[in-house]
């Protein structure tokens, strides 16, 4: 083995040495022990932003989701019972290990609320009907992360508005109590009131 050779082996190696602690400095930043969370998550931020507070429009931010609800969504994903464009063949490249320690990670991140247009009009009304029909399960304007339910306050409204289609049509089960809630809503209002609904929680900063 030549001088040359040996010289450049050891650059790379103590290359590799601080990369490796300038990266665990990076990642005791962000609160998270293990390398891999923070690595399983960047195949994430191309659509769901890098700390999981999304530029919109379609895919959803997923920052401070509880585990538990993250895990859950995950799993219906792969099973198929939850309906998606892109996330069941996503969901399915991954272990559920893998699912946990990412759970672990947005669940600890902030979420970056973005300003979405709305008419003030169709958001007073959903926030009437907010109170009236989803606040008991959806807390604090939607903006809680319970272990059963997604944060809905400043979420993206395409995304809430297909979600609600995916509820409507079926396609997606939804709760007795929630279907008689949505049936009572269309009887008073039509789409207009599931529209001010949408619009009342894409307002909330
Ligand atoms: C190519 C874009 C894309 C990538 C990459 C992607 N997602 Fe998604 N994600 C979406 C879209 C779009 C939706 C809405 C459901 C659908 O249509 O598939 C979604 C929905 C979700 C939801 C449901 C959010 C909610 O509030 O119900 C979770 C959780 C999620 N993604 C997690 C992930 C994780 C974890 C990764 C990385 C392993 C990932 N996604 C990678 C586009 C993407
Ligand atoms: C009885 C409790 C309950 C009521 C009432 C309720 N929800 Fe939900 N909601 C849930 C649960 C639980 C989930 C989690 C997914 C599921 O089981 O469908 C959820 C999920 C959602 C989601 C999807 C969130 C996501 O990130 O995937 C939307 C949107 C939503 N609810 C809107 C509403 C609206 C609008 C109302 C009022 C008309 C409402 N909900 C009333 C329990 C409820």
């Amino acid at each position: 083995m030549s001088t040359k050779y040996l010289i450049i082996v050891l650059i790379i190696t103590l290359g590799l040495f601080f990369f490796s602690s300038a990266l665990s400095k990076v990642y005791a930043d962000t609160g998270v022990k293990t390398p891999s969370a923070i690595m399983l998550a960047n195949t994430c931020a191309g659509c769901h932003g890098v700390n999981g507070s999304s530029f919109g429009p379609s895919s959803p931010t997923i920052a401070g989701m509880s585990k538990a609800y993250f895990i859950e969504t995950m799993e219906a994903y792969q099973s198929g019972e939850r309906p998606s464009t892109i996330m069941t063949r996503i969901a399915k490249g991954y272990s559920k290990k893998e699912i946990e320690l990412m759970a672990d990670f947005f669940s600890k991140q902030a979420i970056v609320r973005h300003t979405q247009t709305y008419d003030a009009k169709a958001v007073k009304l959903g926030n009437k009907l907010h109170k009236k029909y989803c606040k008991k399960c959806h807390e604090d304007n939607g903006a809680s992360a319970n272990d059963d339910a997604g944060i809905l306050a400043g979420q993206w409204q395409p995304f809430l508005r297909f979600t609600m289609e995916d509820y409507t049509s079926g396609k997606r089960p939804m709760l007795e109590k929630k279907q008689e809630r949505v049936k009572k809503i269309f009887e008073e209002h039509g789409q207009t009131g599931i529209d001010a609904l949408i619009q009342f929680y894409g307002s909330q900063k």
